[in-house]
């Protein structure tokens, strides 16, 4: 299949684009490089190096033979994305392109209107262009778990059944999104559900857990090939955060009491996620959603586990509780189903301590570019940043040796 993959210098955008041009597939990587500007706004930067677009894919082409187009170019040009999809009318787009930091949504009043309008004005864009020019084209749209919040009943994927006054119907899941980047993913879900029903176009909205991990079987190939690699306060998923900590010899610090649980998937189980979708289109018109994790979490268990994949090597790590910046709640009911890419045949990598312990070797061998201070949370859900994220103040890198 042709397919164009938006945001392919985003963390999981380039595994992806590699590992689809590595199952034959004719892939196209788009990208605006926004969020290299992002990261020197906020001070932070991928902990492992990462080469520029033109030596990944001129790499990738020497290491394996095969050919990933790069086109940079921003979803917010209407002109430039609708002379895109004409040029290379695609089979499939795979669009990680947005804004995607909940505390950078939360800053202040610039960044999120900067996150909902790139966002949501991006893949609207993308909806009409594929209307013009590819209305066959199956839109893989990445969405979050984020968007149903913590409802005390069970998550089911994308639709419930309701009863109601005697009558039944299959409606939406209601979402109740905990930040404006969130909230831009609902928006997103709305418009393409919609553009599914009006015009007969046809999508898949994969709504992801928080991605752990750094390596594919395609990353390891080059250190050129690396993705990139996120712990600080804005951009850092939680279990890659505590690694970096643990690393550092620093105590993991969870937010509030800890019970907050979500969906969690391994980036090798990302990279398949998508393949599998790819593969296996839904019918024109059609618009599926997919929660697309394998295993859930609350962020206390996750210190915890790694914790205790530390004790194997004799080093004792801190668990310290901070003040939760988030508006969350702390202690929930949580039950999201996540059956239908097992049905498609995805088999989970589920998180073992070996993976905790090469993520946190990994860190390691990197140790020397951790800026501790972008870890702490910079950003309150109540109070932002006061419109603008100040630059923390470097300071000294913390010392070497993980244990406490
Ligand atoms: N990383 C996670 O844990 C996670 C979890 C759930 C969902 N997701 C979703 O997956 C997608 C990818 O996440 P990621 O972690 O790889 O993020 P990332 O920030 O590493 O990558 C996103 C990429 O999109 C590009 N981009 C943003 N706006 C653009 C625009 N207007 N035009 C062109 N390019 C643009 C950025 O430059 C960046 O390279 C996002 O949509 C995110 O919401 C990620």
């Amino acid at each position: 299949m042709r397919v164009i993959v938006l945001g392919a210098d985003g963390y999981l955008g380039w595994p992806t684009s590699m590992h689809l041009s590595a199952r034959g597939h004719d892939v196209v990587a788009v990208d605006s490089l926004v969020r290299r500007r992002w990261d020197t706004v906020c001070g932070t930067h991928s902990l492992l190096p990462i080469a520029r677009m033109e030596r990944r894919v001129a790499r990738w082409k020497a290491v394996t033979g095969r050919t990933i187009e790069w086109v940079k170019l921003d979803l917010r040009n209407r002109a430039d994305l609708t002379e895109l999809i004409t040029r290379y009318r695609p089979d499939a787009v795979v669009h990680f392109a947005e804004q995607r930091s909940a505390p950078y949504s939360m800053i202040g009043a610039a960044q999120a209107v900067e996150t909902q309008y790139n966002n949501v004005i991006g893949t609207l864009n993308l909806l009409f262009a594929l209307r013009e020019s590819a209305p066959t084209c199956h839109l893989v749209k990445l969405g979050t778990m984020g968007e149903y919040g913590t409802p005390n009943i069970d998550i089911e994927e994308g639709f419930i059944e309701i009863e109601h006054n005697g009558r039944r119907d299959r409606l939406p899941y209601p979402k109740q999104p905990g930040s404006f980047y969130h909230l831009s993913k609902v928006h997103d879900s709305h418009n393409i559900m919609f553009a599914c029903r009006i015009w007969g176009l046809r999508s898949t909205d994969l709504n992801q857990g928080v991605v752990y991990g750094a390596q594919t079987p395609e990353t390891e190939l080059h250190p050129e090939l690396r993705t990139r690699f996120d712990y600080d306060d804005i951009w850092g998923t939680v279990l890659n955060r505590y690694c970096v900590q643990a690393a550092i010899g620093r105590p993991l610090t969870v937010y509030g009491r800890g019970g907050q649980t979500r969906g969690f998937i391994e980036i090798r189980d990302t990279v398949r996620c998508i393949e599998l979708t790819v593969e296996n289109p839904p019918q024109p018109g059609e618009y599926r959603v997919f929660n697309q994790f394998t295993e859930q979490f609350s962020v206390g268990e996750l210190a915890e586990r790694v914790r205790a994949a530390r004790r194997v090597h004799g080093l004792e790590t801190r668990i310290e509780h901070v003040p939760n910046p988030r508006t969350e709640a702390e202690e929930h009911y949580y039950n999201a189903k996540h059956q239908k890419l097992i049905d498609l045949g995805l088999q989970p990598h589920y998180l073992q301590d070996t993976l905790i312990e090469s993520v946190i070797q990994l860190v390691e061998a990197h140790r020397h570019r951790v800026r501790p201070e972008t870890i702490d949370p910079r950003v309150s859900w109540r109070d932002g940043a006061r419109g603008r994220l100040a630059r923390p103040k470097a300071r000294r890198p913390a010392a070497a040796g993980s244990a406490a």
